[in-house]
């Protein structure tokens, strides 16, 4: 399988990333364990997370994912197989990306992950209020610490991700080497006219998330009734309209051209975008998983590509 690197670092990914929301939520830990098994057989290697996750589920606090891996990478020895990204900012008692919120939050991440790196830190979320270059300075000490090898950002908008990367480099700062932006068949206006063009002139890696539209891409959500006491139901209720049904027909036509299934073809058309570095996508079954990493093992042709693009169109 041909690796991608992370910007200008020296980390090498395969082109799928497992998004790790699923731990400790609508994954148990017995089946995490299973996935992650599974993930890295397939020769895959880049999990994302988040301290934040899974917060938004009752009773939940945030870290019951990154504790579900580090308790996989201690009883598995399976560390040094992963790529890690986890995230800062989003967690309600770690909220922001100030410095002595970033330094704070990192050791917490660390032991919940039971590793004392980290390969990928990402900032969930732009912060307005913490100066930028406090932001990346924090990052700087992390970097020369040895507790992260890379910094990402995620939801920024073009004009900060483009900001950011100029105090980097005015003030001899670590420089975001990757954008974690939201991006599917469905969801393509935001990160195509605004985010695509500056990771592209800059160099800055792209793990989109979201790949599957929530599951909507998967097919399995054709009518109001297959979201009905669905864990994702309500997040994928906006997708239910012509343009979405129109996607879902051409992935049908796609999937049974390859004899795969329409994730599959959902994933393999974010990875044929040349930007693109990794799609993330994440899975709640082993069976579900076999779909994310066939997608690494087939190639649209160029016709196939425009097809779906053409199907999934957003201008007007
Ligand atoms: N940076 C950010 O702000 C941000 C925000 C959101 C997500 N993320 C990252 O992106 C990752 C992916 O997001 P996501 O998991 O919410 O959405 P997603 O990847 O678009 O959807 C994945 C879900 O679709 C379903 N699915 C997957 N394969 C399937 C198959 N073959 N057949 C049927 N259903 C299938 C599963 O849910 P069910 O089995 O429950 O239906 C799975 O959990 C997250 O884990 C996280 O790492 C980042």
């Amino acid at each position: 399988m041909q690796t991608r690197s992370i910007g200008t670092s020296d980390l090498e990914v395969a082109p799928l990333v497992f998004g790790g929301n699923v731990f400790g939520w609508t994954a148990d830990e017995r089946t995490s364990f299973s996935i992650l098994d599974a993930f890295v057989d397939h020769g895959l290697n880049f999990i994302d997370t988040a301290d934040v996750y899974s917060a938004w589920v009752e009773g939940h606090q945030g870290g019951e994912s990154e504790t579900i891996i580090g308790k996989w990478f201690k009883e598995s020895g399976k560390r040094h197989k992963v790529v890690l990204a986890t995230k800062v900012g989003m967690l309600g008692t770690r909220a922001g990306l100030s410095a002595a919120n970033i330094a704070a939050a990192v050791d917490d991440s660390l032991r919940r992950l039971k590793t004392d790196y980290i390969d990928v830190y990402f900032s969930h979320l732009d912060d307005d209020k913490t100066p930028l270059d406090e932001t990346l300075g924090a990052y700087q000490k992390l970097i020369q610490a040895g507790k992260v090898r890379v910094i990402g950002a995620s939801n920024y908008t073009g004009a900060r991700l483009e900001e950011a990367l100029k105090v980097a480099k005015e003030s001899s700062l670590p420089a975001y080497q990757i954008l974690q932006p939201e991006y599917n068949l469905y969801d393509r206006e935001g990160y195509e006219t605004e985010l695509e063009p500056v990771a592209e002139a800059h160099k800055v890696a792209v793990a989109t998330y979201f790949s599957l539209a929530s599951g909507f891409l998967s097919g399995k959500y054709r009518s109001k009734e297959d979201m009905q006491g669905k864990a994702r139901g309500s997040r994928v209720e906006k997708y239910l309209n012509e343009r979405g049904l129109k996607i879902l027909d051409a992935l049908d036509e796609a999937a049974k051209r390859h004899d795969t299934t329409p994730a599959t073809i959902a994933l393999a058309w974010i990875i044929a975008r040349p930007s693109v570095t990794a799609p993330i996508a994440s899975a709640t079954s082993v069976q579900q998983l076999e779909s994310l990493a066939a997608a690494t093992r087939l190639e649209l042709d160029p016709e196939e590509v425009a097809e779906l693009d053409e199907a999934s169109a957003w201008q007007k």
